[in-house]
């Protein structure tokens, strides 16, 4: 076995090695490559395992008018078959409002909604199985767009508004005012590992549940739920997600409660991973969203005031639309001060499966409306986009802006009562903008569109202001356990989940960084429910900010032991202890310094009886946001960045390509620098993706067309921008005491990607002197901006 302390070169006498701030490598990143990487299909499975398949809605809307089994139960290989009568517990898993049966019960809502349960001995039996349920139904008409949901108001939640000042009475004293409405759809999550749960029953009455989750707590939870046991009988484990984007927040628990109920009938271990087409029909995606603006704004394009109006297509559920049609009004100001402001969010319900978390979490969807407006308003004023996008920003002050009073208007208060307090992007803006050449670039693409008849560049600076917390203030907390063992080495869990996102190496990297010892002697273990409880999902980029936290305070509760030991120890006053080069060093009162290895420290504590494990636990301060008025400060801080996208578009197919792409974002004093450039990397091109080539398409009766990757595109290799340059900004630490004064980066960078869409309409205007903002729904697919193309064209014939 080897020893953290047996040779001379392994006492560590050093500066200890991949502490936070350093660039290590993701915890799983050689697992990963070589393939042992264990995700929970990979597990060895049980004697006995069942597994599962699922019979769904046939149609959008419907009553279930009588339903026969027998066939299904008479199957081959098929044990049990279950529907909603079988449930001993609750029905609806919704997880914050109900709406989310497990099984349905008679109204079905969405082609694809589970009706009943099947669990046979092979995955292929239990599949061939679905098919042979006879289930008549009475159609009913469904409700398939926004559209028809706002005609007949028909909602998952009540309608909310923002309210800064008076924006009707700006728009009507303003010098301009334009308007414009947008279609943006939304988008698949596309995990490379599809939605799964394999559960074990226990000799108590309980469940052991292995799931790719960013939520074990809830998991835990509905399971117990349905089967009408305690929440101490279950157990959930969570080592890895294959990816989960938002797609694994709420829409892992139904395959664990459907697992749970099998497994409760048959006493069996039951496996339930869902095929990709499965997975792609019933389980949640990004909300669609249909939104207009309506703005008025001086000669120089400031703005005056704005009326926003966004309204997400939810789907059957409410599932997280409240808060997630709230994040996107928090987010239609972008990085802008709006002044006087209405925006109102609707929450629409359509006869689709619910629209759930995203990368972003409905913020993209209300930055990118706030872009469109900054574009229209340069295009209307025959500016620079970039121009009118730097006048507008937080915090730029005005002489001719000013306030009742007299005194000018300091321009940082959002639209819903936050001060911008830590203001970032004008200098953020001026560096890309600079080390892009925006300018040059800007001429020289002016010069190319004026030579060339049918290819076409465009260009685009697109900021990002990102609001950093859950918006339901409860969330914003986190626990850890750390353990320290007799050989040095260290053990630590945390309530955060893993899922590529590089959350295990950087709490691992704060725990080094507290003890002053290399990475590699610290172990991350899997996230479970019976090491640290009550935990909230993963997301909202927050997993580091809380998870590190919750895990440095373990870690100084374990040190505040470990000090006062060797302050005794050493006859020596508490303030002369310290870690350091993987040593507890001691100074004595006559100045001399005791360096004892970390490894034979903490078995010298152990002997003397200091316990060296602790939890630890945070909560986000300063935070506080009242729904009723819609003011507060729901944010922490907010993230940065800005990016800019280059592209070429042959106008005669409307095919293009993005040539170039500079990015600087914000991440405070970052944790782990890799880490955080692989993150805006992944970020930048999903966003791109989800605007150019993602294109979900239903049919009209509102089935899934789009149910696969030969029929859904997301960027491949290909796409990958030639020229990609992605840089961190550097000195800027967070102003708020953020855990070692880094700041989120899991979400924010998703909608640099608008940069693209943006350049992309950038370069049809060119064909109208950039005086004409052609229509551009996303995603721009090709037909897309060749529509784009000839509204262009139509525009130049007619004036
Ligand atoms: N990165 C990878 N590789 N895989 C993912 O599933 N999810 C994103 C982001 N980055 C994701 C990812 C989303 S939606 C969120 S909210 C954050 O990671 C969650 O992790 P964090 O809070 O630890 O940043
Ligand atoms: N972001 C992501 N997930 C969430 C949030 C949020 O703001 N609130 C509840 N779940
Ligand atoms: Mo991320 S959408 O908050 O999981």
């Amino acid at each position: 076995m080897r020893k953290l302390i047996d040779v001379e070169d392994n006492k560590r006498m050093r500066p200890a090695k991949g502490k936070t701030g350093e660039s290590m490598k993701h915890e799983s990143a050689a697992k990963q490559v070589a393939g042992t990487a264990v995700y929970v299909d990979d597990m060895p499975e049980l004697p006995n395992t069942l597994h599962v398949a699922v019979g769904g809605s046939q149609y959008a809307h419907a009553f279930i008018k009588s339903m026969d089994l027998s066939a299904v139960e008479k199957a081959p290989g098929v044990v049990k078959v279950i529907t909603v009568k079988d449930v001993p517990g609750h029905t609806d898993i919704g997880p914050v409002f109900p709406g989310d049966p497990v099984l349905v019960e008679s109204e079905c809502e969405y082609i694809g909604q589970p009706i009943f349960a099947i669990a046979a001995e092979t995955h292929e039996q239990a599949k061939a199985a679905v098919g042979l349920a006879q289930i008549q139904y009475k159609e009913l008409e469904p409700t398939l767009t926004v559209d028809k949901a706002m005609k007949d108001q028909f909602f998952v939640r009540p309608t909310h508004s923002h309210q800064r000042g008076d924006a009707d009475k700006a728009l009507s004293e303003s010098e301009h005012v334009i308007s414009a409405d947008f279609y943006v759809k939304g988008q698949e999550h596309f995990y490379l590992e599809g939605q799964i749960s394999t559960v074990v029953p226990t000799e108590d009455g309980g469940m052991d549940v292995f799931t790719s989750s960013q939520h074990p707590t809830e998991v835990q939870k509905l399971v117990a739920e349905v089967l009408d046991i305690s929440i101490n009988k279950v157990n959930v484990e969570v080592r890895r997600m294959g990816g989960g984007f938002g797609g694994k927040e709420t829409q892992a628990a139904p395959l664990a409660c459907i697992a749970s109920l099998l497994a409760h009938h048959t006493k069996r271990p039951v496996k339930y991973r869902m095929s990709r087409g499965d997975d792609m029909i019933m389980t949640g995606k990004r909300h669609a969203f249909q939104n207009d603006y309506k703005v008025g704004f001086n000669e120089q394009g400031l703005i005056q005031g704005a009326v926003i109006n966004v309204a997400g297509q939810c789907g059957n559920s409410p599932d997280l639309s409240d808060a997630i049609v709230d994040r996107a009004m928090f987010h239609s100001d972008n990085a802008y001060y709006l002044n006087n402001a209405t925006i109102t969010g609707y929450r629409c319900k359509t006869h689709t499966v619910s629209a759930t978390a995203y990368r972003g979490f409905g913020g993209p969807q209300g930055v990118i409306t706030a872009e469109l407006m900054m574009d229209d308003i340069a295009r209307h004023l025959g500016e620079d986009p970039l121009t009118i996008r730097k006048r507008n920003l937080y915090g730029v002050k005005h002489d001719s802006m000013r306030l009742e009073d007299g005194s000018i208007d300091p321009r940082n208060e959002t639209h819903y009562g936050q001060t911008v307090e830590q203001e970032v992007l004008p200098e953020l803006i001026s560096q890309l903008e600079e080390s892009s050449e925006y300018w040059k670039r800007r001429e020289e693409i002016k010069q190319f569109n004026a030579n060339s008849a049918f290819l076409k560049k465009g260009l685009a600076l697109t900021p990002v202001k990102f609001g950093i917390s859950f918006t339901v203030q409860f969330l914003n907390q986190a626990g850890a356990l750390v353990h320290v063992y007799t050989d040095g080495s260290i053990q630590v869990n945390h309530g955060g989940t893993e899922m590529g996102q590089g959350l295990y190496v950087k709490v691992a990297q704060v725990v080094a960084n507290e003890f002053q010892v290399d990475l590699d002697t610290i172990q991350v273990t899997a996230t479970r429910t019976d090491k640290v409880s009550n935990t909230s999902p993963t997301a909202a980029s927050s997993g580091s900010d809380l998870n590190g936290m919750a895990a440095r305070d373990a870690c100084l509760r374990i040190k505040a032991g470990m000090i006062k030991y060797a302050a005794e120890l050493n006859g020596t006053s508490e303030d002369k202890i310290r870690f350091e080069s993987n040593h507890v060093v001691a100074v004595k009162a006559d100045g001399e310094e005791v360096w004892t290895p970390f490894a034979e420290f903490t078995q010298n504590a152990y002997t003397a009886r200091v316990p060296l494990f602790s939890s630890g636990h945070y909560q986000t301060p300063k935070i506080h946001y009242d729904r009723n008025t819609g003011k507060g400060r729901p944010f922490y801080y907010f993230a940065n960045g800005a990016s800019v996208s280059e592209v070429i578009v042959d106008t005669l197919t409307g095919e293009y390509k993005v040539t170039r792409v500079d990015i600087l974002q914000d991440v405070g004093a970052s944790l782990n620098p890799a880490i955080d450039i692989g993150q805006i990397e992944g970020a930048y091109i999903q966003g791109m993706g989800w605007l150019t080539t993602e294109d979900l398409v239903w049919s009209d009766n509102g089935r899934l067309l789009s149910n696969g990757p030969a029929t859904y595109k997301i960027p491949a290799v290909g796409d990958t921008p030639i020229d990609f340059r992605v840089k961190l900004m550097e000195q800027l630490p967070n102003k708020e005491e953020t855990i070692y004064r880094s700041k989120a980066v899991g979400e924010p960078p998703f909608m640099l990607g608008i940069s693209a869409w943006s350049a992309l309409r950038d370069a049809v205007s060119s064909m109208a002197e950039y005086k004409f903002s052609p229509p551009m729904n996303a995603p721009a697919t090709p037909e897309c901006v060749l529509n784009a193309v000839n509204e262009t064209r139509k525009h130049i014939a007619n004036s």
